[in-house]
């Protein structure tokens, strides 16, 4: 749906855009519309540079306002340490980098187009005939000067006309359709390109979403690929316009006069220099703008999403005084490119009304010589074909400029999808089915940033249907332990086996669904109970679904609501509690019915009542099941078979509640401060009632 709609709103653009090109197109050529067709350029630029201005001071403007509408203060020193790397960001902004490298690049968005070869040739049909019926009417306006006028052939005047009216109307015709096709390409290969960052996205591993942010990857896909478009748009069309609209203005000048088409041709190439020069200069400014802009809004996003955790105190001034110097670098870039354009926009003009000087110069001095045979009308051609001829190289230029800033945009998105994945299938990975749920780690050995290991040489042994307990300080390694069963990071040393096979030899999909992994963040999707269950089995039965809530004792809470399983969850949703949220998450596990289950903790932050539903749930999945749970409270640990104490990333401990015990180390000292704890927790409740 949103896509018909963005393609609507496209193809309307794209029609009010052809309109335009239209009524541009039929009047070039005088000489008053020339200047208002510049005039129309620089006020082009002009606007987009006001844009960006006014985009950012309206972003200033929205965090002023959120800082006045809301008094939690913290929030603004998270804004604080969030004007900084923004700041640091828009300093590093450098210039970009010449042709040469982004050639790569360029073969990369050909081989998008290789699908689409049928429009290639339309549009190459198209350009043809628009460079061939533009170049009509200077030819046909001479021969009325020369015939009609000269020769006094009234007659012909009106075929002439006829000639020149019908061409007009061609060339509006081929070039609406040429800009129509190229959209429409544009269009698939756009979607081509985001459908295939995003996929690139879903098959990452987890190592590469803890280095790049939210954010980035969002802007990457939409302010970046935006660059690209705007250049897929136009590129192809202009390129052929410029080389076909050359070759059909020689063929017509050349028979006239060799030398007179020498001088023509040879103020192109620097008027081609000087435009070329005023894109590419500018275009990375205006680039580094968007940068600026678009870092903002992330950042602006990322905060957003922490704003509710904040405290109160304040940091207004500091917060401003961030925004001001993030601006002044955006002003000083505008202004540069302000700068770069007064020096580069009057040059091509006046390199054009040189090179018609020197043809009539040359045209006076060889019209005098005796015997010649060029005539009035010729010489007024060849300036027409001339002024003709800058509009294609002038629009030539600034394709070269948009593919600079394109090219940057492609490089940011192609940089994420290529990025390596760490974690992936073996080549001769195997659907294995996991049977009895025997779980061995050996000398295992894991970081996540290397030479800094945050597990050391761990080895244990879990019995099918056992349950062990892992323990430890925040920080020592736990969850680092469970994300390595299923695969989600790999270990650097040692092996971990499921009956006996190293995980490795599974496919990743086979053994990521035969693990239920229930982890610490509660995440639901928006949708509705039903689905949020069924999420790691979308065809799961509903009988299926029902056992799976049933053993996480969570159907009791669902079945009396008025919608049932069907109720929706999240954003629009109906609310639940930490408790009952988790207790979801833990059918979700289930649903796939694993041998294995991995538990971070869930319990850490919850209340006693809430605290006792998710015990009994946990107790119930558990049974029958291989488990590894990550526990602070001893109502968990003490239904576990066996306890493993982290230290540091080594076993510190490993063995029964009784051999803990008995050994008198860490286990002992752990669980005697907590019983005491929690004995005058008891203590102080009873007290208070
Ligand atoms: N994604 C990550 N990237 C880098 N370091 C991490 C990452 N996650 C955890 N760590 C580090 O690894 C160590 C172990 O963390 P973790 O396994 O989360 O401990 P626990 O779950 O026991 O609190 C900590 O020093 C932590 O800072
Ligand atoms: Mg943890």
């Amino acid at each position: 749906m949103h896509d018909l709609a963005v393609s609507i709103d496209g193809s309307i653009a794209k029609v009010e855009n052809s309109l335009q090109r239209l009524c541009r197109g039929i009047t070039r050529g005088t000489s008053k519309i020339r200047e208002y067709t510049a005039k129309l350029i620089s006020e082009h630029i002009e606007k987009i540079r006001i844009q960006l201005v006014n985009k950012l001071h309206a972003l200033v403007r929205y965090l002023l306002k959120l800082y006045i509408n809301s008094r939690c203060i913290h929030y603004f020193k998270t804004i604080m340490s969030i004007a900084k790397p923004l700041l640091d960001y828009a300093k590093s902004l450098k210039p970009q980098k010449g042709f040469t490298q982004s050639f790569s690049a360029f073969k990369r968005l050909m081989q998008y187009h290789r699908r689409y070869y049928w429009f290639i040739v339309a549009i190459v049909i198209l350009a043809l005939i628009r460079s061939i019926l533009f170049a009509v009417e200077p030819l046909y306006t001479t021969l009325i000067i020369n015939n009609v006028i000269g020769e006094n052939k009234t007659n012909l005047l009106w075929s002439y006309l006829l000639v020149i009216i019908l061409a007009g109307i061609g060339y509006a015709i081929s070039n609406f359709i040429l800009i129509f096709v190229h959209g429409v390409m544009s269009q698939y290969i756009v979607r081509d390109i985001r459908t295939e960052y995003y996929r690139s996205l879903q098959s990452k591993s987890f190592s590469f979403y803890d280095s790049v942010g939210v954010g980035d990857l969002t802007s990457r896909a939409t302010v970046d690929l935006q660059l690209v478009d705007q250049f897929l748009r136009t590129w192809l069309g202009t390129i052929l316009n410029a080389v076909f609209t050359t070759i059909v203005i020689i063929v017509i000048i050349y028979p006239i006069s060799l030398i007179m088409t020498l001088i023509s041709m040879a103020t192109m190439p620097l008027i081609f220099y000087f435009t070329t020069r005023l894109w590419l200069d500018t275009m990375p400014l205006f680039r580094n703008m968007q940068l600026i802009i678009g870092r903002l809004s992330s950042y602006i996003q990322q905060n957003i999403v922490g704003m509710k955790t904040v405290r109160i105190f304040r940091r207004e001034k500091d917060l401003v005084e961030g925004f001001k110097q993030v601006e002044q670098i955006y002003v000083n870039t505008a202004i540069t490119a302000g700068k770069i354009q007064s020096i580069y926009m009057p040059l091509g003009p006046a390199i054009l009304t040189l090179g018609i000087a020197l043809v009539y110069v040359y045209a006076g001095y060889s019209i005098s010589i005796p015997g010649s045979t060029l005539t009035i009308g010729a010489i007024i051609l060849f300036a027409r074909y001339m002024l003709r001829l800058t509009f294609p190289i002038r629009d030539l230029s600034q394709t070269l400029g948009t593919w600079i800033t394109a090219y940057a945009g492609l490089e940011r998105i192609l940089q994420m999808e290529d990025a390596p994945r760490t974690v992936e299938d073996l080549p001769d990975a195997k659907d294995i089915k996991i049977e009895k749920g025997k779980l061995e780690l050996e000398n295992v050995t894991f970081g996540y940033v290397k030479d800094r290991p945050v597990l050391n040489n761990v080895t244990f042994t879990v019995q099918p249907g056992e349950k062990i307990a892992v323990l430890g300080a925040t920080g020592s390694g736990k969850s680092s332990l469970i994300y390595l069963i299923p695969r989600f990071y790999d270990a650097q040393a040692g092996s971990i086996r499921i009956d006996g096979t190293d995980i490795r030899q599974f496919k990743l999909a086979s053994l990521r669904q035969q693990i239920g992994v229930v982890l610490q963040d509660v995440f639901l999707f928006s949708g509705t109970i039903k689905e949020n269950i069924a999420f790691g089995k979308p065809d799961a039965s509903i009988d299926e679904i029902v056992q799976a809530a049933k053993a996480a004792k969570i159907h009791d809470f669902i079945e009396p609501l008025p919608r049932g399983y069907d109720t929706l969850v999240g954003e629009r949703g109906v609310t639940l509690s930490g408790g009952q949220k988790q207790r979801i998450t833990i059918a979700r596990a289930l649903v796939t019915n694993p041998r294995i289950l991995i538990m971070d903790d869930s319990l850490s932050f919850v209340d006693a009542k809430t605290e006792q539903e998710i015990q009994s749930a946990i107790e119930e999945a558990t049974r029958t099941r291989t488990t590894l749970i990550i526990a602070q409270r001893f109502s968990t640990i003490k239904t576990a078979d066996k306890i493993l104490v982290l230290e540091n990333g080594s076993i510190a401990e490993f063995g029964t509640h009784d051999e803990l015990i008995a050994k008198n180390g860490i286990y002992k000292k752990v669980y005697e401060t907590q019983f005491v704890q929690k004995a005058s927790t008891i203590l102080e409740e009873t007290g208070d009632a």
